[in-house]
């Protein structure tokens, strides 16, 4: 934690402890400026602009074949380290290319599939009837709510998906919530400090700023496996 603390700026460490002490309904680290706004909602959340959601219309994308070798998805799913009784809430689930690779890691536990689109949830549920993923639960989130209930997780997910939280701060306190005391968040995005990554600015984070962000609600950075092509692999602790 100390370490994490030094690396905060006055500011940003002034919002955090605040987010401790208030249960504000708007977290002060918000802004709706249209005037600053590029490519995404106009909103920002400590100094990021939040992108848009990717529409369930486009969930083709997320199955491309190319994914295996941009995103290494069995070897995230190894480097989560899940035991076979624990329950993974994988936030922003969208069609469940996540979902039903760590549902067979978890044989005798359970996965959530948290997302905001119906459409997407449909998705999942069509490819159970293929007899897959028959430990996978899918529950239709607000989009500042998880809806997961109070200590029900041993770990969460979110795979490029937090960059379009329009409530980042109550989804990851609702996060928090769910966690048992010393479960683990694993935060996959883009890498923003790395400019050869081809993907656009909103879709990227740098792990500075996901840092800050998970701070805010007590969330303690353990460690980022930089062992994918473009992105980061964060993990996040909450205290025991
Ligand atoms: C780019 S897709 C990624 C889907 C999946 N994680 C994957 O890697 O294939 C992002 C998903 O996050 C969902 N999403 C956006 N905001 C959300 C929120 N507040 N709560 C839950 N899901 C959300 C979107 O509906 C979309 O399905």
């Amino acid at each position: 934690m100390i370490s994490i603390l030094k690396r905060l700026s006055v500011p940003f460490l002034l919002l955090a402890l605040a987010a401790q002490f208030t249960q504000a309904a708007e977290h002060p680290g918000y802004l709706v400026d249209p005037e600053r706004r590029t490519t995404g909602i106009g909103k920002f959340y400590m100094g990021r602009e939040i992108s848009f959601v990717m529409g369930h219309l486009a969930a083709d994308w997320l199955n491309r074949p190319g994914r295996i070798m941009e995103e290494m998805p069995d070897e995230v799913v190894a480097n989560m380290n899940l035991a076979p009784d624990e329950v993974v809430a994988d936030i922003g689930a969208g069609s469940g290319y996540f979902s039903f690779r760590i549902a067979g890691k978890v044989s005798d536990g359970e996965v959530l599939a948290v997302d905001i689109q119906q459409e997407m949830l449909d998705l999942i549920v069509q490819r159970q009837a293929d007899g897959k993923g028959g430990n996978i639960r899918t529950i239709l989130g607000a989009i500042d709510d998880p809806r997961l209930p109070e200590n029900s997780i041993d770990a969460a997910i979110m795979v490029d998906a937090y960059h379009e939280f329009s409530h980042p701060f109550e989804m990851m306190d609702g996060v928090y919530r769910a966690l048992k005391p010393g479960g683990r968040v694993f935060l996959l995005e883009y890498r923003g400090e790395d400019a050869s990554v081809p993907i656009r600015p909103l879709h990227k984070m740098t792990q500075e700023q996901a840092i800050l962000e998970m701070a805010v609600v007590g969330l303690e950075w353990s460690e980022t496996l930089d062992f994918l092509p473009w992105q980061h692999m964060m993990i996040f602790t909450k205290p025991k």
